[in-house]
């Protein structure tokens, strides 16, 4: 029987060199969308899904990031005397129980697939997940909990997966679709960030529900698509190994918050959702978005 994925690696290890200076002392991951900070999100996406242990794949400079995972007795005896219940049980959804938390150091910058190897050893011989905390995906039914049910049906190593311009295939991993059965589509090939001729409009997103053969491909592989060891070539490896690779066509929203403007997009968007907040932006954004017509 399929084991149960209860796995999943972040890798978080990024110099997040496109949010300087801010990066210079925060980590990219803990730049908030709103009031949580972006691997809040991934964090509670992967819980839905049943993940119970949570690996870091971090590097130098990411100490704000252990610390935010660490419980807080001070701040929750404090807001316990003061009252602020609420404040308390919205803080303690934050924390992460002894032993389900684990930070592994990338030592050097080799690419994402370097990233989920250097893993290897705190995943073993289960299928597990990967999350890429810069893809925020909006979404009813959680992202990676969909992935999973779907992996259920068609075990496998599965890739989220969403169409976008074909200007834009140059900066994703691209499928090479075999058949196409709506949600789930059986893939030929895959390419990390082609320059030219994607073979589909169909990019791989950052989730992925991955079997452990790929750490063999990843212990071999060579350097790819901008001179560093690419996931998306340890997963094409699969295919022509004769296994199976899925990409899943997720229902939600994504928003790409490694770009300042997907970042905006979706401070704008999970504002929006808060009904604390929704009346106040949104005639903010009426006003604007009138006032710029005005003056055009
Ligand atoms: C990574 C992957 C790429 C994928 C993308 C999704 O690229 O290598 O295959 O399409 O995430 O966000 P990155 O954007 O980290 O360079």
């Amino acid at each position: 029987m399929q084991k149960k994925i209860t796995k999943a690696i972040f890798p978080v290890a990024g110099l997040g060199t496109r949010f300087l200076p801010a990066t210079k002392s925060v980590p990219k991951e803990i730049m908030t969308l709103v009031d949580r900070p972006l691997i809040q999100y991934a964090i509670d996406e992967a819980r839905a899904a049943g993940i119970t242990e949570f690996i870091f794949v971090t590097s130098r400079g990411k100490s704000a990031l252990e610390d935010y995972f660490d419980h807080s007795p001070q701040l929750e005896a404090e807001l316990e005397a003061k009252g602020k219940l609420e404040l308390l049980e919205m803080l303690k959804t934050t924390n992460m129980d002894s032993g389900q938390i684990a930070y592994i150091r990338q030592h050097k910058a080799l690419g994402l697939g370097h990233a989920v190897w250097c893993a290897r050893r705190l995943i073993g011989d289960e299928p597990f997940a990967v999350i890429l905390p810069d893809d925020v995906i909006a979404a009813e039914k959680p992202c990676l909990q969909q992935m999973v049910e779907a992996f259920e049906q068609a075990p496998g190593n599965m890739v989220a997966a969403m169409e976008v311009p074909m200007d834009k295939a140059k900066n994703y991993g691209m499928l090479d679709v075999a058949e196409d059965h709506g949600n789930l589509v059986t893939i030929r090939g895959m390419v990390e960030k082609p320059k030219e001729n994607p073979p589909s409009n169909l990019a791989v997103i950052g989730r992925y529900l991955l079997t452990p053969q790929i750490f063999d491909n990843l212990s071999s592989s060579s350097k790819g698509a901008g001179g560093e060891i690419q996931l998306t070539d340890a997963i094409a490896q699969e295919l022509t190994e004769g296994r199976k690779v899925y990409g899943y066509r997720f229902q939600g929203q994504r928003f790409d918050c490694g770009s300042k403007a997907g970042f905006l997009q979706a401070t704008v968007a999970f504002g929006l959702a808060r009904e604390e907040l929704r009346d106040e932006l949104a005639d903010y954004l009426h006003e604007i978005v009138n006032f710029s017509k005005a003056a055009q």
